[in-house]
């Protein structure tokens, strides 16, 4: 493996969507060569709890546990503490939980390998939305702002679609991590995914990692799905 593939496999993201831990397990193992990351979302550790985090670990991948954490802070802390002790490699929580549980996780992660990432607006939210929440920003200018504030806070990674990648990035400039669900290879199915965008698009426009789940675990071989999209983001890299 080239070190260049290997640079672009490390910025592909799997997100293990399933209930069934030995479903969990027969994807780690199918694609732990041609994956870099594998995202633990809340159905699966809802079920199975830290034996999920163990199970990419173990296959000596890197793990996103995609728990969207919301709380004071005092039960922020505890909970990044506790992921921390998993040795997760990314941990999401909500921007909105304010900037004192921001900061005081930020604090916490400090030193470790585990890299928090805010949460903004999430993208099934429009701005009628928002406006029964009682915001009069537009989402996008509510995404910059949340982004500013947990940037502030010390935070330096972001979970954004492919759309809001630029704006964060002039906002907050290129050392930031963006997380970026939404991306489809051209011609795949969209699913329930509105705004979408290729490979090549969302790391020109800035992305760092690629979360791409249906077209890869559904596709006839998910091996060679995995690989065909690791190799578009090679030649980006290679663009840019
Ligand atoms: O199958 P698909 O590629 O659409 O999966 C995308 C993954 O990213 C899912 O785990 C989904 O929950 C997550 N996600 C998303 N859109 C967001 C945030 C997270 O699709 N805005």
């Amino acid at each position: 493996m080239g070190a260049s593939f290997r640079e672009a496999r490390d910025r592909l993201v799997l997100p293990l969507d399933v209930a069934e831990l030995d479903e969990a397990q027969r994807l780690i193992e199918l694609l732990k060569d041609d994956v870099g990351v594998f995202k633990v979302g809340l159905e699966l550790f809802t079920a199975h709890g830290p034996r999920a985090v163990e199970l990419v670990r173990e296959a000596g991948a890197r793990c996103f546990l995609d728990l969207k954490l919301f709380d004071i802070p005092a039960t922020m802390a505890g909970a990044v503490g506790s992921a921390i002790d998993l040795g997760v490699d990314y941990l999401t929580l909500h921007a909105s939980a304010g900037p004192t549980a921001l900061a005081r996780c930020a604090e916490l992660a400090e030193g470790t390998r585990t890299r928090l990432l805010a949460v903004t607006v999430l993208t099934s939210m429009d701005e009628a939305e928002l406006r029964a929440l009682g915001h009069r920003e537009t989402p996008r200018e509510r995404v910059v702002s949340l982004a500013h504030l947990a940037y502030e806070s010390g935070l330096r990674g972001f979970v954004c679609s492919p759309e809001e990648c630029a704006p964060l990035r002039e906002a907050l400039g290129p050392s930031p991590v963006l997380m970026v669900p939404g991306v489809r290879p051209e011609g795949a199915d969209k699913g329930d995914q509105r705004r979408v965008a290729t490979p090549t698009s969302a790391i020109s426009s800035g992305a760092s990692l690629l979360v791409v789940g249906r077209p890869i675990r559904r596709a006839a071989d998910p091996r060679a799905a995995a690989q065909a999209i690791v190799r578009e983001i090679e030649d980006a890299l290679g663009a840019g």
